[in-house]
Protein backbone atom coordinates (compact mmCIF):
# COMPACT_ATOMS: atom_id res chain seq x y z
CA UNK A 1 0.00 0.00 0.00
CA UNK A 2 1.52 3.21 -0.92
CA UNK A 3 0.99 5.95 2.18
CA UNK A 4 0.37 8.92 0.90
CA UNK A 5 1.38 12.51 2.70
CA UNK A 6 -2.08 13.12 3.36
CA UNK A 7 -2.40 10.17 5.40
CA UNK A 8 1.28 10.61 7.28
CA UNK A 9 -1.00 13.75 8.71
CA UNK A 10 -3.61 11.80 9.30
CA UNK A 11 -2.19 9.63 11.61
CA UNK A 12 -0.19 12.56 13.08
CA UNK A 13 -3.03 14.36 13.76
CA UNK A 14 -4.55 10.65 15.46
CA UNK A 15 -1.37 10.31 17.66
CA UNK A 16 -1.22 13.38 18.93
CA UNK A 17 -4.80 13.44 19.70
CA UNK A 18 -5.14 10.12 21.13
CA UNK A 19 -1.56 10.52 23.51
CA UNK A 20 -2.58 13.91 24.98
CA UNK A 21 -6.23 12.55 25.33
CA UNK A 22 -4.87 9.34 27.34
CA UNK A 23 -2.12 11.39 29.38
CA UNK A 24 -5.11 13.74 30.74
CA UNK A 25 -6.41 10.92 33.43
CA UNK A 26 -2.85 9.58 34.85
CA UNK A 27 -2.38 13.44 35.19
CA UNK A 28 -5.43 14.50 37.03
CA UNK A 29 -4.68 11.03 39.56
CA UNK A 30 -1.35 11.99 40.18
CA UNK A 31 -2.94 15.33 40.96
CA UNK A 32 -5.64 14.30 43.27
CA UNK A 33 -3.03 11.91 44.90
CA UNK A 34 -0.72 15.19 45.50
CA UNK A 35 -3.58 16.86 47.29
CA UNK A 36 -4.54 14.28 49.28
CA UNK A 37 -0.99 14.23 50.84
CA UNK A 38 -1.42 17.86 51.75
CA UNK A 39 -4.19 17.36 53.68
CA UNK A 40 -2.79 14.55 55.86
CA UNK A 41 -2.37 16.03 59.35
CA UNK A 42 1.14 15.12 59.77
CA UNK A 43 3.20 15.99 57.39
CA UNK A 44 6.48 18.18 57.83
CA UNK A 45 6.70 22.08 55.99
CA UNK A 46 10.02 20.49 53.75
CA UNK A 47 7.63 18.13 52.50
CA UNK A 48 5.09 20.24 51.82
CA UNK A 49 7.86 22.37 50.31
CA UNK A 50 8.43 19.75 47.96
CA UNK A 51 4.91 18.56 47.13
CA UNK A 52 4.23 22.06 46.29
CA UNK A 53 7.61 21.82 43.90
CA UNK A 54 5.41 18.36 42.21
CA UNK A 55 2.42 20.11 41.68
CA UNK A 56 3.89 22.86 39.78
CA UNK A 57 5.52 20.88 37.87
CA UNK A 58 2.46 18.61 36.95
CA UNK A 59 0.29 21.41 36.31
CA UNK A 60 3.08 22.53 33.64
CA UNK A 61 2.45 19.06 32.65
CA UNK A 62 -1.40 19.23 32.47
CA UNK A 63 -0.99 22.92 30.59
CA UNK A 64 1.49 21.55 27.61
CA UNK A 65 -1.41 18.09 27.56
CA UNK A 66 -4.28 20.15 27.25
CA UNK A 67 -2.71 22.57 24.80
CA UNK A 68 -1.31 19.75 22.47
CA UNK A 69 -4.94 18.21 23.10
CA UNK A 70 -6.90 21.53 22.07
CA UNK A 71 -4.43 21.78 18.87
CA UNK A 72 -5.49 18.63 17.66
CA UNK A 73 -9.19 19.41 18.21
CA UNK A 74 -8.82 22.58 16.42
CA UNK A 75 -6.64 20.38 12.86
CA UNK A 76 -9.65 17.87 13.25
CA UNK A 77 -12.19 19.78 13.04
CA UNK A 78 -13.99 19.33 16.34
CA UNK A 79 -15.30 22.85 17.03
CA UNK A 80 -18.52 24.75 15.33
CA UNK A 81 -18.41 28.08 13.86
CA UNK A 82 -21.87 29.30 15.00
CA UNK A 83 -20.82 32.27 17.29
CA UNK A 84 -21.31 36.00 16.81
CA UNK A 85 -18.35 37.95 18.70
CA UNK A 86 -17.87 41.88 19.05
CA UNK A 87 -14.05 41.92 19.07
CA UNK A 88 -14.52 45.19 21.73
CA UNK A 89 -16.33 42.95 23.98
CA UNK A 90 -14.01 40.42 23.46
CA UNK A 91 -10.96 42.27 24.24
CA UNK A 92 -12.44 43.39 27.17
CA UNK A 93 -12.92 40.13 28.47
CA UNK A 94 -9.57 39.46 28.08
CA UNK A 95 -8.10 42.48 29.52
CA UNK A 96 -10.61 41.82 32.83
CA UNK A 97 -8.62 38.48 32.62
CA UNK A 98 -5.03 39.59 32.10
CA UNK A 99 -5.07 43.45 33.57
CA UNK A 100 -3.24 42.58 37.31
CA UNK A 101 0.12 41.69 34.56
CA UNK A 102 -0.08 44.70 33.27
CA UNK A 103 -0.51 46.31 35.88
CA UNK A 104 2.43 44.37 37.28
CA UNK A 105 4.46 45.74 34.35
CA UNK A 106 2.92 49.22 34.09
CA UNK A 107 1.92 48.73 30.70
CA UNK A 108 -0.77 50.54 28.93
CA UNK A 109 -3.48 49.05 26.78
CA UNK A 110 -5.30 50.41 24.36
CA UNK A 111 -7.90 49.35 22.11
CA UNK A 112 -8.88 51.38 19.06
CA UNK A 113 -11.93 49.27 17.58
CA UNK A 114 -15.52 50.74 16.59
CA UNK A 115 -18.44 48.99 19.15
CA UNK A 116 -19.89 48.02 16.11
CA UNK A 117 -17.50 45.58 14.75
CA UNK A 118 -18.63 42.11 14.68
CA UNK A 119 -17.64 38.79 13.80
CA UNK A 120 -19.79 36.22 12.83
CA UNK A 121 -19.79 32.47 11.80
CA UNK A 122 -16.61 31.96 14.14
CA UNK A 123 -16.20 30.24 17.62
CA UNK A 124 -15.88 32.28 20.26
CA UNK A 125 -13.75 30.02 22.41
CA UNK A 126 -11.23 29.36 20.04
CA UNK A 127 -11.00 33.62 19.01
CA UNK A 128 -10.75 34.77 22.83
CA UNK A 129 -7.65 32.21 23.06
CA UNK A 130 -6.30 33.39 19.90
CA UNK A 131 -6.68 37.18 21.02
CA UNK A 132 -5.18 35.81 24.70
CA UNK A 133 -2.33 34.26 23.43
CA UNK A 134 -1.48 37.73 21.09
CA UNK A 135 -2.06 40.13 24.28
CA UNK A 136 -0.13 37.57 26.58
CA UNK A 137 2.57 37.39 24.78
CA UNK A 138 2.79 41.36 23.93
CA UNK A 139 2.82 42.18 27.72
CA UNK A 140 5.40 38.99 28.30
CA UNK A 141 7.92 40.27 25.75
CA UNK A 142 7.13 44.41 26.47
CA UNK A 143 9.61 46.45 28.62
CA UNK A 144 8.28 48.50 32.07
CA UNK A 145 6.39 51.25 30.89
CA UNK A 146 5.42 49.42 27.56
CA UNK A 147 2.43 50.13 25.51
CA UNK A 148 -0.37 47.36 23.84
CA UNK A 149 -2.22 48.92 21.22
CA UNK A 150 -4.80 47.12 19.08
CA UNK A 151 -6.47 48.35 15.92
CA UNK A 152 -8.50 47.98 13.02
CA UNK A 153 -8.83 48.66 9.32
CA UNK A 154 -9.92 47.58 6.42
CA UNK A 155 -8.37 46.45 3.15
CA UNK A 156 -9.67 44.87 0.04
CA UNK A 157 -12.96 44.27 2.28
CA UNK A 158 -10.91 42.28 4.16
CA UNK A 159 -10.96 43.33 7.95
CA UNK A 160 -7.67 43.84 9.72
CA UNK A 161 -6.96 43.86 13.37
CA UNK A 162 -3.45 44.28 14.51
CA UNK A 163 -1.88 43.58 17.91
CA UNK A 164 1.59 45.99 18.65
CA UNK A 165 3.99 46.03 21.69
CA UNK A 166 6.48 48.30 22.18
CA UNK A 167 8.36 45.11 23.73
CA UNK A 168 12.17 43.44 23.02
CA UNK A 169 11.02 42.22 19.24
CA UNK A 170 11.72 39.04 16.84
CA UNK A 171 14.99 39.08 14.91
CA UNK A 172 14.76 38.38 11.14
CA UNK A 173 16.72 34.45 11.92
CA UNK A 174 14.20 33.76 14.82
CA UNK A 175 11.18 35.07 12.65
CA UNK A 176 10.66 32.27 10.34
CA UNK A 177 10.06 29.57 13.54
CA UNK A 178 8.36 31.29 15.66
CA UNK A 179 5.22 29.68 14.47
CA UNK A 180 6.74 25.81 15.28
CA UNK A 181 5.32 24.12 18.08
CA UNK A 182 7.88 24.03 21.14
CA UNK A 183 10.51 26.64 19.73
CA UNK A 184 11.28 29.07 22.29
CA UNK A 185 14.31 31.88 22.10
CA UNK A 186 16.74 31.62 24.52
CA UNK A 187 15.48 34.62 26.19
CA UNK A 188 11.88 33.31 26.74
CA UNK A 189 14.03 29.76 28.44
CA UNK A 190 13.65 31.60 32.32
CA UNK A 191 9.99 32.35 32.22
CA UNK A 192 7.06 30.51 32.22
CA UNK A 193 6.68 29.89 28.62
CA UNK A 194 5.84 26.53 26.31
CA UNK A 195 5.74 27.47 22.96
CA UNK A 196 2.37 26.50 22.12
CA UNK A 197 1.61 30.23 22.04
CA UNK A 198 1.60 30.98 18.66
CA UNK A 199 1.12 27.71 17.26
CA UNK A 200 -2.37 27.68 19.11
CA UNK A 201 -2.89 31.02 17.38
CA UNK A 202 -1.91 29.84 13.58
CA UNK A 203 -4.22 26.43 14.26
CA UNK A 204 -7.25 28.98 15.33
CA UNK A 205 -7.05 31.32 12.52
CA UNK A 206 -5.92 28.31 9.80
CA UNK A 207 -9.43 26.94 11.24
CA UNK A 208 -11.23 30.10 10.33
CA UNK A 209 -9.56 31.04 7.17
CA UNK A 210 -7.74 34.34 8.89
CA UNK A 211 -4.46 34.82 7.67
CA UNK A 212 -1.54 36.08 10.28
CA UNK A 213 1.21 38.37 9.26
CA UNK A 214 3.75 39.23 11.68
CA UNK A 215 5.96 42.87 11.57
CA UNK A 216 8.97 42.67 13.95
CA UNK A 217 11.91 44.89 14.45
CA UNK A 218 13.99 43.94 17.25
CA UNK A 219 14.39 46.17 20.46
CA UNK A 220 11.21 48.18 18.86
CA UNK A 221 8.24 46.03 19.29
CA UNK A 222 6.23 43.81 17.27
CA UNK A 223 2.92 43.71 15.36
CA UNK A 224 0.53 40.84 14.88
CA UNK A 225 -1.90 41.43 12.20
CA UNK A 226 -4.86 39.11 11.31
CA UNK A 227 -6.28 39.31 7.95
CA UNK A 228 -9.67 38.50 8.53
CA UNK A 229 -11.90 37.51 5.43
CA UNK A 230 -14.86 39.75 4.76
CA UNK A 231 -17.07 36.46 4.81
CA UNK A 232 -16.80 36.36 8.36
CA UNK A 233 -17.35 40.22 9.11
CA UNK A 234 -21.18 41.53 10.26
CA UNK A 235 -22.54 44.34 8.13
N1 LIG B 1 5.04 39.97 20.96
C1 LIG B 1 6.23 39.34 20.90
N2 LIG B 1 7.40 40.05 21.02
C2 LIG B 1 8.60 39.44 20.97
N3 LIG B 1 8.77 38.10 20.80
C3 LIG B 1 7.67 37.35 20.68
C4 LIG B 1 6.35 37.91 20.72
N4 LIG B 1 5.45 36.91 20.56
C5 LIG B 1 6.18 35.79 20.43
N5 LIG B 1 7.51 36.02 20.50
C6 LIG B 1 8.63 35.04 20.36
O1 LIG B 1 8.11 33.87 19.75
C7 LIG B 1 8.30 32.73 20.59
C8 LIG B 1 7.12 31.82 20.47
O2 LIG B 1 5.96 32.42 21.06
P1 LIG B 1 4.85 31.49 21.73
O3 LIG B 1 3.75 32.34 22.23
O4 LIG B 1 4.52 30.41 20.76
O5 LIG B 1 5.63 30.77 22.92
P2 LIG B 1 6.01 31.31 24.38
O6 LIG B 1 5.41 32.66 24.62
O7 LIG B 1 7.49 31.17 24.49
O8 LIG B 1 5.33 30.23 25.32
P3 LIG B 1 3.77 30.07 25.68
O9 LIG B 1 2.99 31.03 24.85
O10 LIG B 1 3.46 28.63 25.33
O11 LIG B 1 3.71 30.33 27.13
C9 LIG B 1 8.50 33.29 22.00
O12 LIG B 1 9.28 32.42 22.78
C10 LIG B 1 9.20 34.62 21.71
O13 LIG B 1 10.59 34.41 21.57
MG1 LIG C 1 3.28 32.92 24.31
Amino acid sequence: MIETIADKFQKEREFISNASHELMTPISILQSKIENMFNEEDISDELKVKLLDMQKILNRLKTITKTLLLISQIENDQFIKEDEVNLADLLQEIYDEISIRMEEKDISFAVDISPDTTLKGVNKFLLFNLFFNLVNNAIKYNREGGEIRVTEETVNKNLIISVSDTGIGIGAEELPHIFSRFKKFKRSLLQDSFGLGLPIVKSIAGFHRIEVEVVSEKDRGSTFKLVIPAGLVKK
